[in-house]
């Protein structure tokens, strides 16, 4: 298998195209990503035309990960916190594409993602997964500590309300 490469990615009809093909997959498995099932490519597209537009506008960074030109996991980095809160970022859209997983892929872009809030100034790392179907594991093993959990936060993709679990990290210190 290939080695595994991370960038940042930039508006292309392309890129939307890989990553509105992932949030589709995703969603259709289950991932609790703010979308219900069935995902319409209409509808993903825009999702990911603002979230592009808001990558150029350097108010996200948009991280994919690249096995050869295959993209197999993408995760944001929301930048765009009001004035009072320069020091914060947020963590969302963390998705790995099933053929790639238990590969330590969204490990190494949580990393990546981390690093460049730091040269951000960035202190303080907040992010929330869902309680049923989540990521918590992934995200306790890469250290972040359990704010609290607020119960049926949202419906998940199939129906059927979850909760949602908060999560913190202090960065950079
Ligand atoms: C969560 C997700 C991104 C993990 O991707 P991945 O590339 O397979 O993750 P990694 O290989 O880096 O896993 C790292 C560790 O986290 C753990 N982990 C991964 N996904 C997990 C999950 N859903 N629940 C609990 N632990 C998880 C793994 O067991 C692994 O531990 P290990 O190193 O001891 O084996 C992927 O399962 C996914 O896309 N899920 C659907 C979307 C979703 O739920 N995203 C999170 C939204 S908040």
């Amino acid at each position: 298998m290939s080695a595994i490469e991370i960038n940042a990615l930039r508006s292309s009809p392309e890129i939307r195209e890989w990553l509105s093909e992932i949030l589709i997959e995703t969603v259709a498995h289950g991932g609790s990503v703010s979308f219900m099932h069935p995902l319409q490519a209409k509808a993903a597209d825009a999702f990911w035309d603002d979230a592009l537009a808001a990558a150029g506008r350097e108010e996200r960074i948009i991280l994919g990960a690249w096995d050869g030109d295959v993209l197999a996991a993408t995760v944001t980095l929301l930048l765009d916190c009001p004035p009072n809160q320069p020091h914060r970022a947020e963590i969302a859209k963390m998705m790995t594409r099933r053929s790639h997983r238990g590969r330590g892929i969204a490990t190494a872009l949580m990393r990546t993602a981390e690093q460049l809030a730091v040269r951000r100034n960035r202190t303080l790392l907040v992010l929330d997964t869902a309680t049923d179907g989540g990521a918590s594991g992934l995200y306790e093993k890469l250290g972040f500590t359990l704010a609290g959990e607020i119960p049926d936060y949202a419906f998940k993709p199939h129906g059927g309300l979850s909760g949602a679990l908060f999560y913190w990290k202090r960065i950079g210190g």
